[in-house]
C-alpha cells in the first residue's frame, strides 16, 4: 500500500489528543456505511419506499466506503481516543483481509445495484440462511467461495452485515 506508507509519518504526528482528522474521517466514513447498509436493509423489509436510484446510491457508497477501508487504519491512530483496537497493527493481513471480503461483496452489490429493477424482483431476495461459508471467520477450509455476483442483493447485504460485525467483535473497543 504505497498511500499507507506515504500517510505513516503524517498519521503519527495527528494522532495525539482528540484523535485527529484521520480518526474523524473514518468514523464519519464508518457512519455513511451504517446509514447506506440501513437504507438498503430498510427497502428490502419494505420499512423504507423501494427506489432504484436510492438503492443504487446507497450500494455505491458502501462500496467506496468498504474500499477505503484499508488505508483508513495507518499506524499511529490506533487506540484511544479511537475505537479501534491496537492489535489492528499486530494483525494486519487478517484486518486486510477482512477489509478485502467486505470490499468484495460492496463492489458485487454495487454492480447489481446499477442494473436493478424498477421494484424489488423475487431473484433479489434470499431465499436460504446466509450460512454457507460466506463469513471469513466462520469459513471451514477448503470451503468453496461462491461467486457474489450470482448472489441475490439481499443476501449480498446480509454478508456484508456479517463482516461488519466480524471485524467489529475483533477490532473495535467495544462501548463504555
Ligand atoms: C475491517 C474492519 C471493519 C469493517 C469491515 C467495518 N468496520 Fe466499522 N469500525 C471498525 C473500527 C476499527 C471502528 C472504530 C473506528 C475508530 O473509532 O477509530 C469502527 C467503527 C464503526 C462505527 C462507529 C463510528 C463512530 O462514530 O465512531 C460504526 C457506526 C461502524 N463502524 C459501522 C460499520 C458498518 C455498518 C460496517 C459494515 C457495512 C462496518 N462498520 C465495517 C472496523 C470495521
Amino acid at each position: 500500500m504505497l498511500a499507507l506508507a506515504g500517510s505513516l509519518t503524517f498519521a503519527t504526528s495527528l494522532a495525539a489528543g482528540s484523535g485527529g482528522p484521520i480518526v474523524t474521517a473514518r468514523q464519519n466514513s464508518m457512519k455513511e456505511m451504517a446509514a447506506a447498509a440501513k437504507a438498503i436493509a430498510e427497502m428490502f423489509d419494505g420499512k423504507r419506499g423501494y427506489e432504484p436510484a436510492a438503492f443504487k446510491a446507497a450500494a455505491d457508497a458502501l462500496n467506496v466506503r468498504a474500499g477505503a477501508l484499508i488505508r483508513e487504519f495507518p499506524q499511529g491512530t490506533l487506540g484511544a481516543p479511537s475505537a479501534a483496537r491496537p492489535e489492528i497493527d499486530d494483525a494486519r493481513p487478517e484486518f486486510e483481509a477482512l477489509a478485502r471480503h467486505i470490499g468484495r461483496f460492496a463492489d458485487a452489490l454495487a454492480n447489481k445495484a446499477g442494473k436493478a429493477p424498477d421494484g424489488i424482483t423475487a431473484d433479489m431476495r434470499m431465499t436460504e440462511p446466509p450460512m454457507d461459508g460466506g463469513s471469513l471467520l466462520g469459513k471451514r477450509p477448503g470451503a468453496a467461495e461462491a461467486d457474489p455476483e450470482k448472489m441475490p442483493e439481499e443476501h449480498l447485504l446480509h454478508l456484508i452485515l456479517q463482516d461488519c460485525a466480524s471485524c467489529h467483535s475483533k477490532f473495535r473497543q467495544k462501548e463504555k
